[in-house]
């Protein structure tokens, strides 16, 4: 089994990273293996909303949303992880994510996710929420940990002086594998909800 890391900062190797690592760590202790994707430092666009993804269930642009599309495809499990950037989610990993999830969202369903994140000082909850919607609206069980899932720092070396967030990112990664097993075992005898026919409302009397 595989769980696929997203660093959502543009810095490859910074606090983001650092706590993806721990709750890797903690996979690969049970097991599991691992894939990296970092965002990178180019400009992303946001959803124009072209339509074109309605049948091709690929975004028209050609960067790296597709290929994350793809990992999550092919992936058991997801972690993202972002800086906090003014109490939210880093801008730049959310305008991918609009993409990822619009074009690719139904092929996520029931795939066990998690959202990390990484502040210096506050925001934490906000960027966590923002995070959290694109699994909640996608059908993709959250894991959780044994609180909300943030560590603190500006550099990695603060980050690993922040011995409650490394834990709880341990934790995360173990509830991940225990979720994943489960999961596994359970798959032979127990089937997937069947899905209704989408009905789609978007306005209410
Ligand atoms: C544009 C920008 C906005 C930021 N906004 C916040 C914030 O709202 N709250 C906070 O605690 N830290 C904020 N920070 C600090 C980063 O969230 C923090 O240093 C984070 O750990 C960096 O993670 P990284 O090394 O993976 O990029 C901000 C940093 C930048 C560059």
């Amino acid at each position: 089994m595989n769980v696929l890391l997203i660093n959502g900062s543009p810095k490859p190797k910074g606090c983001t990273y650092t706590a993806l690592c721990e709750v890797e760590k903690a996979l690969h202790e049970r097991h599991i293996d691992t894939t990296h994707f970092h965002i990178g430092r180019k400009a992303v666009h946001g959803c124009i909303d072209c339509g074109k993804c309605d049948t091709t269930r690929r975004c028209a642009f050609r960067d790296n949303a597709n290929p994350c599309a793809d990992l999550m495809r092919q992936a058991d499990g997801v972690i993202i992880g972002s800086p906090v950037y003014y109490a939210s989610a880093n801008g730049a990993l959310c305008a991918m994510l609009d993409r990822v999830f619009y074009s690719a969202g139904a092929d996520f369903r029931h795939k066990p996710a998690a959202a990390i994140v990484s502040c210096r000082r506050g925001g934490a909850g906000s960027a966590f929420d923002r995070l959290n919607k694109y699994f909640t609206i996608s059908e993709m069980p959250i894991v959780s940990s044994q609180y909300w899932n943030a560590v603190h720092g500006k550099t990695p070396e603060e980050v690993l002086q922040d011995g409650e967030g490394l834990q709880i990112m341990r934790t995360l990664g173990k509830n991940m594998a225990w979720m994943l097993e489960n999961l596994n075992h359970g798959k032979s005898v127990i089937t997937l909800p069947e899905s209704e026919e989408r009905i789609v409302t978007s306005f209410v009397r």
